[in-house]
């Protein structure tokens, strides 16, 4: 991402702030996987949205209208020892030079300094309860303030939660946010192609996810948004396995749900296809279902459509499917109503896509839901799953768990979907694979 977005971020930020407030962001901690090992380190979304620095132990202050600058980036100094071992810091220098802050301090200095800024604003913009420890902190700085406030001085009144405006604002993606994410899922769709043509029965679903991540790696994107699922039989009907141990059989389907995640953006892709490259009549059967309504849901991602539509045409389409394989019986209307459906699609249709996988962004306004504009991306993503030992279904239909989804974004005229490239129809996934 290009300097001046993040600029033109912070300034779009600081309008809305106004005067006399100040924001305060943390940056990720680094969190430990065992013993001496770390997790490799990932930015916190909101922090990276604004600021693009990469580095943790930072703290990021905006004061919009402060006269000895507006942005005030705290983070580590530089340590020629420790930089031998970890790689060069942007230290104070270049926290102003490459990331534009107008002023920067050491982090360890910030109980000093930080209390001196807040000191005659009235609003705190800050996002409680992520990081506890912090949120001490902060409380702790502005109750010093206040026990000085006798003194005539003004002090923070008021916290107000930064994460609501910071919100909206990532939940709406500028042209330079679209193509990274169209980038993303082009990756993330030659993986799944990739993952197709590998797979045989005998191989272990493991031996798949390695095909994706290879993929992903090889295209610049060097981790996975979340933990792919790679289920196969009885494993699709596990909404979040990620064991991906199992040897996948002749005759099973194969449950893949990966996306990757490129300069800070995810992709987010599931596909459902058959270990031996055939769909017997029963998955083939149930496959068209689910595609039917995620074709049906997709077509209602158009700006002036709400958030819950796409579910209720892909929870109306479904149910129609399910009556007709007589798997439901009954009226769709009244199924639908019961939500019978329930029993084989238990989650809902989509959610938002962006920095984060589930990203944020609120799914209604002032109890209504939201209605879809230009620049938003969500997934389309229904499936079926019917576990073995179902009730009152037939065998044929046991352990078959199916789910499709794909990254739309909602356009002017209506939507372009960005994991275009990943192959659903089944007769192209049957040859791709054959
Ligand atoms: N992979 C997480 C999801 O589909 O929501
Ligand atoms: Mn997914
Ligand atoms: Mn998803």
């Amino acid at each position: 991402m290009q300097t001046q977005e993040f600029i033109r971020r912070r300034r779009h930020l600081m309008q809305m702030m106004g005067e006399g407030s100040v924001a305060i962001l943390p940056a990720s901690p680094v969190r430990m996987r065992n013993r001496d090992v770390e997790y490799h380190y990932r930015q916190d979304s909101d922090f990276y949205y604004l600021t693009g620095f990469p580095e943790p132990e930072a703290v990021a202050v905006f004061a919009p209208g402060r006269k000895n600058g507006e942005y005030i980036l705290f983070c580590r100094e530089r340590n020629p020892e420790a930089e031998i071992w970890n790689g060069k810091r942007a230290g104070q220098e270049g926290a102003v030079e490459i990331y534009r802050a107008d002023d920067s301090f050491p982090i360890d200095d910030i109980d000093d300094i930080l209390p001196g800024i807040l000191e005659g604003t009235e609003k705190v913009y800050y996002t409680m309860g992520i990081h506890a420890d912090f949120d001490k902190r902060l409380i702790g700085w502005v109750n010093r303030l206040r026990d000085q406030s006798r003194a005539g001085m003004v002090t923070p009144g008021e916290f107000i939660a930064l994460d609501h405006i910071l919100h909206d604002m990532r939940l709406i993606k500028s042209s330079r946010e679209i193509s990274v994410m169209r980038k993303a899922a082009k990756i993330s769709a030659r993986a799944h192609r990739r993952a197709m043509r590998a797979c045989r029965p005998g191989k272990k679903e493991y031996e798949l996810e390695a095909e994706l991540l290879h993929e992903f790696m090889t295209h610049g994107a060097r981790s996975s948004a979340y933990a792919s699922i790679v289920g196969s039989g009885a494993n699709g009907c596990v909404l979040h396995y990620i064991d991906n141990l199992a040897t996948m059989k002749d005759g099973d389907l194969v449950l893949i749900d990966a996306g990757a995640e490129l300069d800070y953006y995810a992709s987010d892709i599931t596909r459902t296809f058959p270990v031996n490259g055939r769909y017997s009549r029963a998955q083939r059967a149930l496959y068209e279902v689910v595609l039917a309504a995620q074709l049906a849901a997709i077509e209602q991602v158009q700006p002036g459509k709400h958030w819950n539509d796409p579910h209720e045409a892909a929870v109306r389409t479904l149910t129609e499917g399910l009556v007709e394989l007589g798997i439901l019986k009954g009226r769709v209307t009244t199924l639908v109503k019961n939500e019978k459906y329930k029993k084989f699609f238990m989650h809902r249709t989509g959610h938002w896509l962006g920095m984060d996988v589930h990203d944020v962004g609120d799914y209604k306004v002032e109890g209504e839901w939201r209605l879809l504009e230009p620049g938003m991306v969500l997934t389309v993503e229904p499936g079926i799953y019917i576990p073995a030992g179902s009730k009152g279904v037939a065998k044929k239909w046991w352990d078959t768990g199916i789910r499709i989804e794909d990254d739309v974004l909602v356009t002017k005229s209506g939507h372009e979907v960005l994991s275009i490239d990943a192959p659903k129809d089944p007769e192209e996934i049957e040859a791709l694979m054959a």
